[in-house]
Order: structure tokens, then C-alpha cells, then sequence
């Protein structure tokens, strides 16, 4: 039987795998007008990291990590009957986000020195969790993110989302399809205050939870928000929200938020029940959330987010050091556009295919063929002794803008036929 690939995966072929490299660059293009710059990070790190990140009582950390082991670590772990029986530095996890990894990045190479300026990181790549796959909902999923670590000014943090916004409308997200949610959840201070609120609220209310909610109700309160469960929802919908609890100090930076994301052209609503799933967030949070019916996303609906994080470098062992960053899901982008777009190439990206008229004069094109791609052409020749005839029609299916046409005669002379695929005109060039 043939092996198929695993549950919650995607194979990115052809426009889509374009899409994919367009959705990148076009990305790290704009972003880097503000500062940030490309990093390419371990695809799997201590687990540890993502534990003491995200927080043990989250979804993400404690149900949905692939564990990574090596043959030998895997027999250890099995003899023990636990994991807990490896070395914390075998103890290995496939990442289910990039923020942790940057994180640690920055910490393992300083690479904000005191009072230097922040250090401004964006990423792309693979990220895993274990979920149940559905429609915007994968195992592995592909993520783009930027992280601004060492400042906590709030000029830079709708700077960021000015650029998110900016950003979706270049890569065609129509902003009438889209919203901004915002919100403050508070820094530990006012948080704790209103979590006993709400603890109160939850118990009041625990007959109408589902399981999950009623145990998150003692563990991780914030997170019953995140239930997408309709009973749950309904329930929380007269839960108390932080936004009467909040102190001066996360008030004003909100008001600052909205003021400066005003000033940026970028539209957002207030969300008081907006938490996020991941425990590092303090005060100001937001989504980029899509139209659910258009988008045929349903509850999947969230194609970005992110907001502050005051603690978690130095949870993660760092220096006191604040941050601010947000993600964009690409698959879940790529539903809300509603096609896979792939982007004008320049003239530099031109395809070309050479071909020649006999056998005899294959290492021709073979060379001619590598002349071409230093030049920084894209180029194809055939590889299966194909006729005339057919190497056009392979060129068709290539999407070759230009054919050159290797033949004896010309060749004697130093020259090639150069075939126009789209006007079909032929000029006689030098090689
Ligand atoms: P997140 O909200 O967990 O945040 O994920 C960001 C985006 O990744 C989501 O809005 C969604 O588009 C996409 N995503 C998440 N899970 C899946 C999945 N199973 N399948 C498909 N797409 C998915 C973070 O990951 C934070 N690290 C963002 C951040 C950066 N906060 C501060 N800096």
C-alpha cells in the first residue's frame, strides 16, 4: 500500500509552494523598511523552553506537543516508562510557535546589549501542534512572526501592527473581510485582581462548563475565554472583563495604543473578552480576525496575532527584558484570500528553454543552459531526447517566455534562434 502522507499535513506544491515563497518575501521585504530582520531558528528545541514560555496549564503545552527522540532516548524513555526519565537537555520538542525560539535566541547570543536599541527579529517556517485537524487547522502549519525584544514603548508596539495591516492589504487580504481586535489583559499587578473576580464568576456559574472549562476554571482561569465550546461562550459573555480592573499604568499605554493606531490609518475594535491562548501576555494583546462565512474558516477564524510580553525573557532566563511580536498563520491567510495568489515577477524571473534540433548537440544546450541560470535566468532543457515538436510543448508547460532553438548551422556560426512563446517571432542572436 502506498504511504500517504500523516494526518494534519500539507504538501505545498506548485502555485501554492510559490504562494508560500511570495507570502515570505513580500513579508520580509516590508518588514524590513521597519527594521526588522530575517533569522532562520531550530525547528525543535529543549521542551523545557516551550513549558516554561507558554505555561504548563495551556492547551498548546499540554496537549498538543510532537516530542522529538532519538532512537536511543526513545528506548531509555521506554525502559523508564517516562519521559521525565531523560536528561532535561534530551527532553526535545518540534515547535508549536516561534516565540519561545526567538526568545531564546536572543538570550543565548546577547543580542540586546544594555541599554542598546531592541533587537527586531521576523521568522517563517514549520510550526506543530497537535490538534484536530479541520478546515484553517493543521498538525504542521506554516507561521510568519516578528519578535521586537528590548522596548517596551507603546509607539513601538502599534508600529507593529500598523505594519501587520499594512502588510495583509499589499498580500490582498481585502481589510473589509478583516478586523483587529484589541485589548488589555493587564500586567501581574491588576491581573490578579481581576482573576479572583473571575474565579468567583466561575464557580457561580461551573454546572454550565464543559469538562475541560470546569478544571480550567482552578488551573488556568483566563484561558475558559479561549473555549470555543457555544455553552461555554455563552456563559462567558456575562463574565467580568479585565477592562474594569485594569491599573492606571495599563490603561494609559491602551489609550496610547488606540490613539497611535488611529494616527496609522488602521481600524480596530475594543475586545475586552480577548485573552490569547498562551500564557507570556501582558497588557496590550490583539487578533487579526477574518469574516467566518466568506472565508469558510468557522471558529478558525483568527489568521493572526500576538501583543506584549513583559516577563518572558527573563522566565526564560534573560535579563528584564519586555517584547512584542505577533504571528500570521499562512494557510489561514491563504483561505481568507480566498485563492492562492501568486504574486508579478520581475523581468529578471523570465523562463527560458533550450532546446536543440539533434541529439549531437545536447551537451550544447546543456552548457548554454547553465550560461543562462548564472546570468540569474530561470531555465529548463530537456533531459529524455525528446523531438523538436515535443521540447516546445514541454517548454509550454515549463511557462518558458522564450525558447532559444540550438541547431548546426547557427551554432557554425556562432549563433541561436531565439522563439518569442508569446508572439512566436524568431530572432537570430549571438550565443
Ligand atoms: P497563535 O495565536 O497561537 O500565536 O498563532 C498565530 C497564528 O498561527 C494563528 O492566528 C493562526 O493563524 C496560526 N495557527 C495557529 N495554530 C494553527 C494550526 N493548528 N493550524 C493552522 N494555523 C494555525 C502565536 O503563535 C504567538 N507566538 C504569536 C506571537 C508572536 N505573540 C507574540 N509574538
Amino acid at each position: 500500500m502506498a504511504i500517504k502522507k500523516p494526518t494534519g499535513t500539507k504538501d505545498l506544491l506548485f502555485g501554492e509552494a510559490q504562494s508560500w515563497r511570495d507570502f515570505q518575501n513580500l513579508a520580509f521585504e516590508h518588514f524590513a523598511k521597519f527594521g526588522y530582520i530575517e533569522c532562520y531558528l531550530p525547528t525543535f528545541e529543549q521542551t523545557e523552553l516551550f513549558v516554561r514560555g507558554m505555561g504548563v496549564t495551556t492547551d498548546v503545552v499540554n496537549k498538543e506537543m510532537f516530542h522529538v527522540l532519538s532512537s536511543q532516548n526513545l528506548r531509555t524513555a521506554m525502559e523508564a516508562g517516562s519521559l521525565d526519565a531523560l536528561k532535561v537537555k534530551n527532553r526535545l520538542s518540534l515547535r508549536p510557535e516561534g516565540t519561545a525560539g526567538v526568545v531564546r535566541c536572543v538570550i543565548e547570543n546577547n543580542l540586546v546589549l544594555q541599554g542598546a536599541a531592541p533587537v527586531k527579529l521576523a521568522y517563517a517556517g514549520s510550526m506543530f501542534r497537535a490538534e484536530r485537524p479541520q478546515s484553517g487547522r493543521f498538525r504542521e502549519f506554516y507561521q510568519l512572526g516578528v519578535e521586537c525584544i528590548g522596548s517596551d514603548s507603546v509607539f513601538m508596539e502599534a508600529e507593529c501592527i500598523i505594519m501587520l495591516a499594512q502588510f495583509l492589504e499589499d498580500f490582498g487580504i481585502k481589510p473589509e473581510i478583516t478586523c483587529i481586535l484589541i485589548n488589555s489583559i493587564g500586567c501581574e499587578k491588576c491581573r490578579d485582581v481581576y482573576r479572583k473576580k473571575l474565579v468567583v464568576f466561575l464557580k457561580s456559574q461551573e454546572s454550565k462548563f464543559c469538562e475541560e472549562c470546569y478544571r480550567r476554571a482552578e488551573t488556568n482561569p483566563l484561558r475558559v475565554f479561549d473555549c470555543k465550546k457555544l455553552r461555554c461562550v455563552a456563559v462567558m459573555k456575562d463574565a467580568p472583563t479585565i477592562d474594569q480592573y485594569i491599573c492606571e499604568d495599563c490603561r494609559k499605554k491602551f489609550e496610547q495604543l488606540k490613539k497611535l493606531l488611529k494616527l496609522g490609518a488602521v481600524q480596530y475594535v475594543e475586545a475586552p473578552h480577548l485573552v490569547r491562548g498562551l500564557d507570556y501576555y501582558t497588557a496590550n494583546v490583539f487578533e487579526v480576525q477574518v469574516d467566518s462565512e466568506s472565508t469558510g474558516l468557522g471558529a478558525q477564524n483568527a489568521i493572526g496575532g500576538g501583543g506584549a510580553y513583559a516577563h518572558l525573557v527573563k522566565d526564560l532566563g534573560g535579563s528584564d527584558l519586555p517584547g512584542f511580536g505577533f504571528a500570521l498563520g499562512y494557510e489561514r491567510c491563504v483561505l481568507a484570500l480566498g485563492e492562492v495568489k501568486v504574486h508579478a515577477t520581475d523581468a529578471s524571473t523570465e523562463k527560458y528553454y533550450v532546446a536543440c534540433v539533434d541529439e549531437n548537440l545536447r551537451e550544447h544546450a546543456f552548457e548554454y543552459a547553465l550560461k543562462l541560470r548564472t546570468e540569474g535566468k530561470i531555465v529548463e532543457i530537456d533531459s529524455q531526447g525528446r523531438s523538436l515538436k515535443s521540447q516546445f510543448k514541454q517548454a509550454d508547460k515549463f511557462g518558458a517566455n522564450f525558447v532559444v532553438i540550438l541547431g548546426p548551422e547557427e551554432l557554425a556560426d556562432g549563433q541561436c534562434r531565439l522563439h518569442n512563446m508569446q508572439t512566436h517571432e524568431e530572432t537570430l542572436i549571438s550565443l
